[in-house]
């Protein structure tokens, strides 16, 4: 975790946010290899919900929402974690997350000082709209998920478009929680991005609907962004841990060098959600059948990734340092790191180098960069040994590395170097696009 921490600082994908300021915790900032690997993240997902099905829709709905929502959803009631504060070092903890035996003696895990009482502490950062701070009615939360966006436009997308039960409303967008612990690089953070899909389903058909978004969900993370199998499991929510809008949840479970934790939450939120908007909004949200006129309250499959944990299990899955050649003394000769990121996603898809700076090569591979550009990400790097040319774009998970050479100027082909096999073919100039693309259909992740 710290090598990848220290990558990513070094080749500018996250940067602690406000740091020339000490930092703020749980804030990051994403630099420019990081917003590229967000962005395609999250683009990722779109097609795979909103481009590849036409029973699912999109929406952005904004951040602050009328305070009556919060309420009728449960998340000013229900929507907070036990803490514990510590009286001496003035520490504070999740009661539910450090050992029971500390909670029971009242012992501080970090200085032994006395422990208060748990309390429930409400995870929504409260704000206020409007001239006068303090007044009551002014107050407004940041949303702490994007999910209630969609149930309150539920009718709104209902009567403007063609969609009929069972279909899906899909958005992007960040979230806010006041979390208590911080930790573990991007994990749990105060300011993040979800990728939330609510599949409104006619009761009694949820429980099918939750097994085959299952599936899909688990394939996605394999086939789009190409996650190791091994690294996911589900993992079903007990009684106890189901959230308060939950009649059954599963997580998809990666494993993170700090152990099995939540990646994505299926939900089967039965018609919580829209019972509860309907009871507090007093606008009827029933779903009429166009064919039989029946009229009931959708229950609702909640497919909830996190973008930002997302982006952190890519790079966390991406990496390897590899041995290429051992000296005869027996120690390590020739290495590399290597981020082996699925080229739908790699922040920059080709470096394009020329051989050397001069006879014209340096020339080429600039206005092949600049055609290039039209299509993928990709960046030209002209100093240093090729070699080194090489690692720098490994080190980034850049799928391929294009060279011009001498033979470029006799017969138009460049070498094409791929990233994880680091195997060279010869490829006419003019067909580097096509080849790419049928390269980047057939990726596979060697595990
Ligand atoms: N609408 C349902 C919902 O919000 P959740 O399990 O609380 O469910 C869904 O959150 C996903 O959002 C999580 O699986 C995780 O990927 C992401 N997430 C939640 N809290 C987060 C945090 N503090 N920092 C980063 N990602 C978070």
């Amino acid at each position: 975790m710290d090598k990848l921490i220290s990558l990513c600082k070094r080749r500018g994908f996250i940067y602690q946010g406000s740091e020339i300021y000490g930092g703020l915790n749980g804030t990051w900032d994403y630099g420019p290899l990081g917003v590229e690997l967000k962005r395609n993240i999250q683009q990722a997902w779109w097609k795979s919900m909103v481009g590849s099905h036409a029973n699912i829709v999109g929406l952005d709905a904004a951040i602050l929402m009328h305070p009556t929502v919060w309420k009728a959803s449960g998340h000013v009631d229900n929507f907070s974690d036990p803490m514990v504060d510590c009286k001496a070092c003035k520490q504070r903890f999740r009661a539910d997350k450090i050992d029971p035996s500390a909670i029971a003696n009242k012992k501080c895990p970090n200085c032994e000082g006395e422990l208060t009482d748990p309390r429930q502490f409400n995870l929504m950062f409260k704000t206020h709209m409007g001239p006068v701070a303090d007044a009551d009615d002014s107050a407004v939360y940041l949303r702490p998920e994007t999910a209630q966006g969609i149930f309150v436009n539920f009718k709104n997308v209902v009567d403007t478009t063609r969609q009929s039960v069972p279909f899906g409303i899909a958005q992007v967008g960040k979230a806010f929680r006041n979390e208590i612990t911080t930790k573990n690089f991007i994990f749990r953070t105060a300011e993040f991005e979800q990728m939330e899909m609510q599949y409104f389903v006619k009761p009694g058909t949820d429980l099918a609907e939750l097994e085959a978004w299952k599936t899909k969900r688990l394939n996605y993370y394999h086939q789009n962004l190409g996650i190791l199998p091994e690294n996911l499991r589900f993992h079903q929510h007990g009684k106890d841990e189901l959230a308060h809008y939950a009649v059954d949840a599963y997580d998809i479970e990666y494993h993170y060098p700090f152990g099995w934790e939540e990646l994505e939450g299926l939900h089967d939120r039965s018609d919580f959600d829209l019972r509860q908007h309907q009871e507090f909004s007093g606008k009827k949200l029933h779903y009429q059948d166009p064919i039989t006129n029946e009229k009931y309250l959708p229950y609702v499959i909640e497919t909830s990734a996190g973008l930002t944990r997302s982006v952190l299990i890519t790079l966390m899955d991406a990496y390897e340092e590899q041995t290429l050649t051992m000296n005869e003394d027996g120690t390590i000769g020739d290495h590399r790191v290597v981020m082996h990121f699925h080229p739908n996603i790699a922040p920059i898809m080709a470096g394009i180098f020329p051989l050397m700076k001069k006879e014209g090569l340096d020339t080429i591979a600039q206005e092949l960069t600049q055609e290039l550009r039209d299509v993928f990400n990709v960046e030209y790097d002209a100093s240093g040994a090729i070699g080194r040319r090489y690692r720098r774009m490994d080190e980034i998970g850049t799928p391929y590395c294009i060279t011009v050479d001498h033979q470029t100027k006799e017969d138009n082909t460049v070498t094409l170097r791929f990233r994880d096999s680091m195997e060279q073919v010869r490829i006419s100039k003019n067909d580097l696009v096509h080849h790419i693309l049928k390269f980047n259909r057939e990726y596979q992740r060697k595990p």
